[in-house]
């Protein structure tokens, strides 16, 4: 099981935390095993400079974007480098 959760907190809010959650619900729906991907929302992880923080199971991954999120899917929780 592997876990995704987006930051909500205003900052992160402000810099698009909810696009990021449209995006990874539709990557979600296009993998195989969808069961095997918790998705969820996560109040301030302390670092809002630099958010989007999105919390890969206990990795934290700072300045996510729209722009960049499917890769990171891929290789954080697909691991296709
Ligand atoms: S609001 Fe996202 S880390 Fe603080």
């Amino acid at each position: 099981m592997t876990s995704i959760y987006v930051c909500i907190g205003s900052g992160c809010h402000l810099k698009g935390s909810y696009q990021i959650i449209d995006k990874l619900k539709k990557l979600l729906a296009s993998t195989e095993t969808p069961g095997e991907i918790k998705l969820a929302a996560s109040f301030c992880q302390g670092c809002c400079t630099e958010g989007v923080v999105v919390k890969i199971n206990d990795e934290l991954i700072k300045n996510v974007s729209p722009d960049n999120i499917t890769a990171i899917f891929e290789e954080k929780v697909l691991k296709r480098a």
